[in-house]
């Protein structure tokens, strides 16, 4: 999700070739809806959102990934065979929001849901949290989109970091377990946040 998007490419060198505008009309229609829900509950200063992402796999990223998966470096293989050449990244401030997000999203009628992984129900063993759908958006184009909240955010980061800092020297053992047990703290803290702001919301007049 960090890459930047390589503009030199000129689409007849890219692998995603013509279907390259589309693609970007879709993540614009994917943020733009975000946004619209976002300015909805700035009304009333309840933006569930913290920050929202969204980017095309560079052309780089992309070959790479075909090439690890064994797959040939052709636009089949990028729009079909992989499922994140879109991607949109929500990053809510609330556990609940995250939720809320979803049935957001997946209320729209051109969007179908191909797969869901929920890492929130079930973190993955390194600790990492987030949920991920994968939908399908007017019929045609594959998008991810990841769904977290700031701690996982975070957490996610440090992780990703750490682990393309390549040869941690010293005890790799002891780094992993620490990280772990962050991810849960995080996720702990998630919670009682969580229960703060229904607290607080329970005490506002409607
Ligand atoms: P790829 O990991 O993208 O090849 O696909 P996958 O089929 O394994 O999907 P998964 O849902 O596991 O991961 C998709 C994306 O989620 C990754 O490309 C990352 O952006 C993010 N992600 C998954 N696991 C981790 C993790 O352990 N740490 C961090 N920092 N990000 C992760
Ligand atoms: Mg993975």
């Amino acid at each position: 999700m960090n890459e930047k998007m390589e503009s030199r490419i000129l689409p007849e060198e890219s692998i995603y070739g013509a279907d390259l505008p589309e693609m970007e009309r879709i993540l614009h229609v994917l943020e733009s809806r975000v946004e619209a829900l976002r300015e909805k509950y700035r009304d009333n200063d309840s933006d569930p959102v913290e920050h929202c992402l969204g980017r095309i796999k560079s052309e780089q990223s992309i070959r790479e990934k075909c090439r690890l998966r064994g797959l040939p470096e052709t636009k089949a293989s990028a729009l079909q065979e992989l499922h994140d050449a879109i991607g949109l990244r929500v990053v809510c401030a609330f556990l609940n929001d995250v939720y809320m997000m979803r049935d957001y999203i997946l209320g729209f009628d051109d969007i179908e849901l191909i797969q869901e992984k929920d890492y929130i129900k079930r973190a993955k063993p390194n600790g990492y949290r987030s949920l991920h759908l994968i939908v399908r958006v007017e019929g045609r184009y594959l998008a991810e989109i990841q769904l977290r909240t700031i701690s996982m955010d975070t957490w996610a980061a440090l992780e990703h970091h750490m682990k393309y800092k390549k040869q941690v020297s010293g005890n790799t053992e002891l780094l992993v377990e620490e990280l772990k047990r962050c991810a849960d703290e995080l996720a702990s803290t998630d919670l009682s946040m969580q229960t703060l702001r229904d607290m607080i919301r329970a005490e506002q007049p409607l």
